[in-house]
């Protein structure tokens, strides 16, 4: 199964996909995830990327095709991948597709989570992320609180705030989210395979909703 998600910074995709990725014992890649990993392992690409994380834009779209080309290719891909913040632009949606022909696969399922653009700024302030690069999960201190504060439930490691998570750029996020990332609702609209899911609610009651969704196309 190839499943894609779209969604507005904030609108819960890292949360569903990593829970589904759980769930169906597929591949999670997430493009935020990646490039946070290749920026503070200093790595060419990293040191490319920093400066337009930092303000809130859109990393060149060539790092990104040659990023994701490099991981659909692995053989952990093989049986299926779910794809979260890639692609992020006409641009990237056609280069995915002509990837996914040279794979001789397709995509099984895009779902868009949507939330109201109030909520998003609330969400994204209050996101904590666990240090720890082996676990990565999410919490928000209203929302989604650890058992104990600033520690992580699952491994015991304390927890962070993401740099671009400041009003400022999340502002700035919102804004390219808009004009470049929104026009894909269109474009995979015009392929049968987009669902749209309402991002408002518990996290466990999206996750349900989610699950029909992919059973009916699956
Ligand atoms: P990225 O890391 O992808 O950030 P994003 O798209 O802005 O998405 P977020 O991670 O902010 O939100 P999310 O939808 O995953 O929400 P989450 O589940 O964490 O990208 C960062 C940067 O990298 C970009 O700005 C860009 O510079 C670059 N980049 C990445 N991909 C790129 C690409 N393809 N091309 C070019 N540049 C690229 O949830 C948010 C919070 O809400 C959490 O605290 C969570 O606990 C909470 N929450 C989740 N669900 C619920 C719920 N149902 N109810 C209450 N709270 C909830």
């Amino acid at each position: 199964m190839q499943i894609l998600f779209l969604g507005a910074p904030g609108a819960g995709k890292g949360t569903q996909c990593a829970r589904l990725a759980k769930h169906l014992n597929l591949v999670h890649l997430s493009s935020g995830d990646l490039l946070r990993q290749a920026v503070k392992a200093g790595t060419p690409t990293g040191v490319a990327a920093k400066s337009y994380m930092d303000k809130g834009q859109l990393v060149p779209d060539e790092v990104l095709i040659a990023m994701f080309r490099d991981k659909l290719t692995q053989p952990e891909c093989d049986r299926g991948f779910i794809l979260d913040g890639f692609p992020r632009t006409v641009v990237q949606a056609e280069a995915l597709d002509q990837l996914l022909e040279e794979l001789n696969k397709n995509l099984t399922i895009v779902v868009n989570v949507q939330v109201d653009q109030k909520l998003l700024l609330e969400r994204i302030t209050g996101r904590r992320t666990c240090t720890n690069k082996d676990c990565g999960a999410t919490y928000h201190v209203k929302f989604v609180p650890p058992k104990k504060e600033n520690v992580c439930d699952q491994c015991g490691q304390n927890l962070t705030q993401r740099s671009d998570d400041n009003e400022e750029v999340v502002a700035q996020r919102l804004a390219v989210y808009d004009k470049q990332t929104a026009p894909l609702i269109n474009y995979y609209d015009k392929s049968l395979v987009l669902r749209t899911i309402d991002g408002d609610g518990e996290v466990e009651e999206i996750f349900a909703d989610i699950l029909k969704t992919i059973k009916v196309l699956a």
